[in-house]
């Protein structure tokens, strides 16, 4: 189980690829490439289907590194697909909420857009009241990728490489960054970061999915229960910058050490949650060493579907929607209202470079970027 035999078939029907892995115990993985839309430019975007033998279908395409949507079956073997996005391309242009995607250079804010690397002041772009969020005004969010079908830990994978010219957004350093993802048998969706820079830069990228466990559109996210393993939390300003230092979770609304209703508490009378009109913190992982462990699990008691999240970052953005208001008008024209899904972006902390005791998101030349997370989807 879980042994892949080098059986790779790879083989072309019409324009598309078909990469079937078949392991000793008869499961199956395929990843095929069809047409998804084409941007004002004619340049055209395509979209990669992963489908496994236990009723796991993800799709991701090259634009953002998005992707669009995972489907997974609850406890009585509904499948519903788990992860906010549009029905087209127009609809990923236009989105002013990161669905699905890769966010970068930097993840989250910082602080004015600006900071200092070995003496010398960069003033990033300003795109969220006066400080930088996301990678800036055109993040990896919004560039087309290049994709590669290729094949990792034996199973097939979708590379995406984006080559960030120095200067980009106020960055310096040319980055390369290739961000793989795969599907395992055991309903894991696996993203596997590596970045490489020519100056020394900031990288701090995250994936950007809203989750829904009941289904994308299916009402809010209040009654799903979340446990984050973090005694400490990073406490923020009226900007959502946070203050430098870590705070106890403990006595307050910010403690997921047992599982807890997210709805819970989210209205308390709590000075950090009226800051963040609700959850948009970060949590600091215990015990982080840079391997890969479980940081967040997430249950949705009514389809009973359960999604664990493993990492190697520090920590995790947990954001409750609270920016959601109806407006953003999704796949099967359904309108996503406020706190109708929630992000778990595993990542160093925000506005890490100008916290100096917060851990490093510089990398150098010579230095290789390397991040791991892991979304496994299960039911109890
Ligand atoms: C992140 C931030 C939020 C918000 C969303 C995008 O999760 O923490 O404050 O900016 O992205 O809307």
């Amino acid at each position: 189980m879980g042994l892949y035999m080098n059986k790779l078939i790879n083989f072309i029907v019409g324009s598309t690829l078909i990469l079937l892995i078949t392991g000793c115990d008869d499961k199956s993985i395929s990843l095929y490439e069809e047409d998804y839309g084409v941007l004002d430019n004619g340049i055209l975007i395509k979209q990669y289907i992963f489908e496994n033998d236990n009723q796991m279908k993800v799709k991701i395409i090259n634009y953002g590194a998005i992707v669009v949507s995972i489907e997974v079956p609850d406890k009585k073997g509904k499948i519903n697909d788990v992860v906010l996005g549009y029905d087209s391309i127009d609809g990923y242009v236009q989105d002013p909420s990161y669905f699905g995607a890769i966010v970068g250079r930097v993840g989250n804010r910082i602080s004015k857009g600006k900071f200092s690397l070995d003496g010398k002041d960069y003033a990033l772009a300003i795109n969220n009241n006066e400080n930088h969020l996301h990678g800036g005004i055109q993040g990896f969010n919004k560039k087309v990728w290049t994709p590669e079908i290729t094949e990792s830990n034996g199973l097939p994978a979708l590379k995406l490489t984006y080559l960030s010219p120095d200067g980009e957004e106020g960055y310096p350093g040319n980055l390369n960054l290739e961000v793989t993802y795969t599907i395992s048998n055991k309903n894991e969706l696996i993203i596997d970061y590596f970045g490489t820079t020519d100056k020394a830069t900031i990288l701090n990228p995250t994936n950007h999915s809203y989750f829904n466990l009941s289904g994308a559109g299916n009402g809010d996210i209040l009654d799903h229960v979340l446990k984050i393993n973090a005694d400490y939390f990073t406490p923020v300003d009226k900007g959502l910058i946070p203050l430098g230092n870590h705070e106890s979770v403990l006595g307050t609304p910010m403690d997921f050490l047992n599982p807890k209703k997210i709805g819970e508490r989210i209205n308390n009378d709590d000075n950090q949650l009226k800051v963040g009109l609700g959850y948009d913190h970060n949590w600091v992982f215990n015990n982080w060493d840079g391997t890969l462990k479980l940081g967040v699990t997430l249950f949705e008691p009514e389809s009973g579907r359960f999604m664990e999240v493993f990492t190697t970052e520090p920590g995790v953005q947990f954001y409750s929607g609270n920016f959601l208001d109806g407006t953003n008008i999704g796949k099967n024209q359904k309108a996503y209202q406020y706190r109708s899904a929630l992000c778990l972006e595993t990542d160093h902390f925000p506005d890490s470079q100008n916290n100096s005791n917060f851990p490093s998101v510089v990398l150098r030349p010579g230095e290789e970027y390397k991040q791991k997370t892991i979304y496994q989807f299960s039911t109890k």
